[in-house]
């Protein structure tokens, strides 16, 4: 494990977000609890999700629930949090839950960015964090930012996204995939801020090059509009 991973870890252990979809051990991630959290976040805030999540748990608290609700009552509930083709595609996906995987959710990035909503991002998010893969590599916007700037990464070139890529699974450790993508994910959100980074804060100022060069703020470079 390398000396980053190692310190963004401890980071995690003493300073993550409480937040209701995430178990504390010995108890295991629901891989329910899990997508649903993560379909919520695409497009919307934590705070915003939160009391979104709760209702949706206590309506239909296994995906076989969720299955069997009518779409119109699904919809209603999703009511406030916008962009509607989600909720169609939630209600969709805890169908073919319920009826392909016999409501057991696939385990792998390769079946799981196959079902409706899930894409590239949500598909490596839930392997990692309810089933422990570490090839899948996480990265949201968040991580990118953390990322471009531990390596001041230069986004306006054309193999930006795989070299982020592929710098956060050299990142990745092995036994703890899901809760290391998180708290890349609560870094980016707390310390690691689009605007005045807390660097100050940061368990890996000393391992940042942006830090070192000055220049965190600007990083991920956006093109020029
Ligand atoms: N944003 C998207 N998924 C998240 C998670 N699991 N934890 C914190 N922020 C997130």
């Amino acid at each position: 494990m390398t000396s980053i991973t190692k310190k963004l870890l401890a980071w995690y252990d003493q300073e993550k977000r409480t937040l209701p979809w995430r178990a504390e051990p010995p108890t295991t991630q629901d891989p329910y609890k899990v997508w649903m959290s993560e379909i919520m976040l695409q497009q919307t805030t934590v705070a915003t999700v939160k009391g979104y999540f709760d209702k949706f748990l206590k309506r239909w608290p296994t995906v076989m629930d969720l299955a069997s609700a009518v779409q119109e009552d699904v919809l209603a509930e999703w009511a406030g949090l916008g962009y509607y083709a989600r909720a169609r595609n939630l209600h969709k996906c805890a169908q073919m839950v319920a009826i392909d995987y016999q409501g057991q959710f696939p385990t792998t990035y390769q079946e799981l960015v196959k079902l409706p909503g899930i894409g590239d991002y949500t598909a490596a998010a839930i392997a990692a964090i309810a089933f422990g893969e570490s090839k899948a590599p996480v990265v949201d916007g968040n991580v990118e930012r953390f990322i471009t700037r531990l390596h001041r990464i230069e986004t306006l070139l054309p193999q930006a996204k795989k070299e982020i890529k592929a710098e956060t699974l050299s990142l990745t450790p092995k036994d703890r995939p899901g809760d290391f993508a998180q708290a890349m994910m609560d870094l980016g959100a707390t310390i690691c801020s689009p605007k005045k980074p807390k660097c100050l804060l940061c368990p890996i100022q000393t391992k940042c090059s942006a830090f070192a060069n000055g220049d965190a703020e600007t990083f991920p470079r956006k093109p020029a509009k």
